[in-house]
């Protein structure tokens, strides 16, 4: 991993935001900013100015601009945080990234493997910060799951199952089924347990996809498992118009994980060893959902680091490589990615 200083790390003054886009999900980073450590925010831009503006007074940030070009230019915005849908993402850290911002980029960063490495490539060479806002890998119940499979407190892992169902009501224009915005179960709730599976177990070897995509083209249900090269199998499901709790299970040669509340948002999760009683150690973790992602981007920016270690970009592409066979496997295909990036 390059870690290599190429920028004045920030630090003995606060990280000043701008947020790229004013949709469901920047509100609760915007509240999330707000409440952390060393985080300021100064300006957000909306293709809309009326609607920017708005954004801007409730969260009482102190410039909007309408359209992103004012953003890009803002001397005073040290990162930008892009909340666009998926289609735009990449781009628009592009262009983020030649200004000279370090960028915080929702998932999935990219709609392809090819635009999420010009991404990793660009932020490289400018020697920006670049993450994807793979929020779950910071919380710390995770960290703290994957720490205990990693000094193998379960023995050899073995095999893993999640599922992430949400029911949206089907709608061609909702952006979970629109293809033209990135519609797509996978690159929105299956990058959840794909992310977690990957963690854990390691990428695969062989790779086997069921799934039906909605009339739109873009995939509603999908099921994939993959066995790694170790012979671990993981078994993840995700869809976009199913009900159904989750449930999360790590298991080894020794023992056995199970994870509570939803793939993306753990509350808990009870450890059993082989020779331990059957109810196990239950372990609840704090749970304050975007804070530790903003906190871990923070951090990076006070080390002067290119990529998080808890996010590193060789994850970020490998875990989309995962997401970008399957897809590919179903016939989906969206609109924009044979074009070349405007760069
Ligand atoms: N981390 C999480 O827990 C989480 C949760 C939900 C979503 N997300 C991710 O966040 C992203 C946005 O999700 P959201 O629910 O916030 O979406 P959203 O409210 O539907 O849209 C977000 C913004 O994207 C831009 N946009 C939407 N449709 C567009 C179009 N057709 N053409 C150009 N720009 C368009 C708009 O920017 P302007 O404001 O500039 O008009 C809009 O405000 C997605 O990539 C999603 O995967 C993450």
């Amino acid at each position: 991993m390059d870690t290599t200083v190429t920028y004045q790390p920030i630090m003995g003054r606060p990280v000043r935001w701008g947020l790229l886009a004013a949709g469901t999900i920047a509100n609760a980073l915007a509240e999330t900013i707000r409440a952390s450590e060393g985080g300021l925010l100064v300006a957000v831009a909306a293709r809309d100015g009326r609607r920017a503006a708005g954004f801007a007074h409730r969260h009482g940030i102190p410039r909007s601009y309408e359209g992103y070009d004012g953003l890009l230019s803002d001397q005073e915005v040290d990162a930008v945080y892009i909340s666009s849908t998926h289609p735009f993402h990449a781009e628009q850290a592009l262009a983020c990234i030649a200004a000279g911002k370090h960028v915080l980029v929702e998932k999935p960063l990219a709609l392809t493997v090819k635009d999420t490495e010009a991404v990793r490539d660009a932020a490289r060479s400018r020697g920006v910060l670049a993450m994807e806002a793979m929020w779950t890998r910071c919380l710390p119940l995770v960290r703290d799951i994957v720490e205990r499979v990693r000094r193998g407190e379960i023995g050899v892992p073995r095999s893993f199952t999640a599922a992430f169902t949400v029911p949206f009501p089907y709608d061609e224009t909702h952006r979970l089924f629109d293809l033209g915005n990135g519609g797509g179960a996978l690159l929105d709730l299956g990058v959840y347990p794909v992310t977690l599976a990957h963690l854990l177990l390691g990428h695969p070897h062989d790779l086997q996809v069921l799934g039906s995509v909605a009339p739109t083209g873009a995939d509603d249900h999908v099921a994939l498992q993959w066995m790694t090269q170790e012979g671990a199998i993981a078994q993840v499901l995700c869809d976009s118009q199913g009900h159904g709790r989750s449930r999360t299970v790590i298991r080894g040669s020794e023992g056995w994980i199970e994870v509570h509340g939803q793939v993306n948002d753990p509350e808990s999760f009870t450890i059993h060893r082989s020779g331990d009683d059957a109810e196990g150690e239950w372990v609840p973790g704090p749970r304050e959902g975007y804070l530790h992602e903003v906190d871990e981007f923070h951090r990076c920016l006070r080390e002067g680091l290119l990529e998080s270690p808890l996010v590193p970009h060789a994850d970020t592409v490998a875990i989309m490589t995962i997401m970008e066979s399957a897809r590919r496997e179903l016939g989906v295909r969206y609109p924009q990615e044979d074009e070349p990036l405007h760069t």
